[in-house]
């Protein structure tokens, strides 16, 4: 049945934080989650000495619900999120919840929070944050022995400023993640080290920093939050990869990888050279990921060295917007899902 939906102006909504009815919570204690269940209590009380405060074991997620035009509400893959984040927990010897578990909790609080999904065509998402962190005390450097596992959910708006407006990029002198370190997981602690780096790219007059693999400084990776795809003069999709595995399994990425050569775009996934990109080889480039969805980039500086995007400098590109559509489309239900991706609440 349809839900009344909240009285929101969501077409202004931002990328922020607000309140829902209500968000899904598991405790691990003695070796084993609990039954778990849906809190309207949005806060945590905890012990001074939980291992999240000190040695940082905390990782989380990000996915999205939508509205289809025929109301129904469903969710964009929520198994590989599930699965993603098994896999930084084991990476932080935190305890994995079972993918099941995580998918039947997205849809527990995706359900009972249908009022604060967006309408259809509003622009607007729910944003579903699901997060682990250490709660048991720890003051040796070791893994906590309880844990919380939890889902808030908010509605929210573009993630850049400005929504389909190409963006301005630059190199940033910090590294991301270090070879064979934690940027291939999502931890917060990859976060943590990127705050300053973005604050001064923001002070700076750019978007956001284009970060360059930490062992050479001769490979292009990723952002702070999304995963970079480029656009060759002759419509060639160019994916970077790793060579050292430290850029971060992007779902929207893997999407749309399979999104272009079902449209017949070919794709190449490879690595990059930041040289190659200053070499003018490419005529379009984008920002991929849950809250970044496709974000055109319109130019990376690198000091006085700016590389412009002709294909998108001022608008969107032919390609990047190609994608952007379908993508979209298939989310929320205006293109047809051929690889069963959607999974309804
Ligand atoms: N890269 C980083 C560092 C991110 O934080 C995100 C966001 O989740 C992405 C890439 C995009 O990943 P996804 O498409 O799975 O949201
Ligand atoms: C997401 O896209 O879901 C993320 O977690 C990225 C974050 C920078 C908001």
């Amino acid at each position: 049945m349809a839900v009344e939906k909240k009285d929101l102006d969501w077409g202004s909504l931002d990328f922020g934080y607000r309140k829902t009815d209500v968000s899904y919570v598991s405790n691990w204690k003695d070796g084993a989650w609990d039954e778990g269940g849906l809190t309207a209590d949005h806060s945590l009380n905890l012990s001074e000495c939980a291992g999240i405060f000190h040695y940082c074991q905390a990782c989380f997620e990000g996915l999205k619900a939508y509205t289809t035009e025929d109301g129904k509400i469903v969710c964009f893959r929520p198994d590989l999120n599930a699965q993603r984040m098994y896999e930084s927990a084991e990476r932080l010897e935190m305890p994995p919840f079972p993918v099941d578990r995580f998918v039947d909790a997205v849809k527990q609080v995706v359900a009972a929070n249908a009022a604060w999904v967006p309408p259809f065509g509003s622009g607007a998402t729910l944003y579903v944050r699901p997060l682990m962190i250490a709660t048991g005390d720890v003051i040796g450097v070791a893994p906590a022995d309880e844990y919380q596992f939890r889902i808030l959910v908010t509605p929210v708006g573009p993630y850049f400023k400005g929504g389909l407006k190409p963006i301005k990029l630059r190199i940033s002198e910090y590294d991301r993640a270090a070879p064979h370190g934690t940027g291939n997981i999502k931890a917060g602690l990859n976060y943590a080290m990127s705050l300053k780096p973005t604050m001064d790219a923001h002070r700076a007059g750019f978007a956001e920093n284009l970060y360059l693999d930490s062992q050479s400084r001769t490979y292009v990776e990723e952002t702070g939050g999304a995963n970079v795809l480029f656009v060759t003069k002759d419509g060639t999709l160019v994916v970077p990869q790793s060579h050292t595995d430290s850029i971060l399994p992007s779902i929207t990425r893997r999407s749309l990888v399979q999104v272009a050569e079902d449209l017949g775009i070919t794709v190449v996934q490879r690595p990059v050279e930041w040289a190659e990109v200053k070499s003018g080889a490419f005529v379009e480039c984008g920002l991929c990921g849950t809250a970044a969805v496709i974000s055109p980039v319109g130019e990376i500086h690198e000091d006085e060295t700016v590389v412009s995007f002709p294909a998108g400098h001022d608008e969107i590109g032919p390609v990047m917007k190609k994608l952007r559509e379908t993508l979209t489309g298939i989310q929320d239900g205006a293109v047809e899902d051929k690889h069963n991706w959607v999974f309804e609440i």
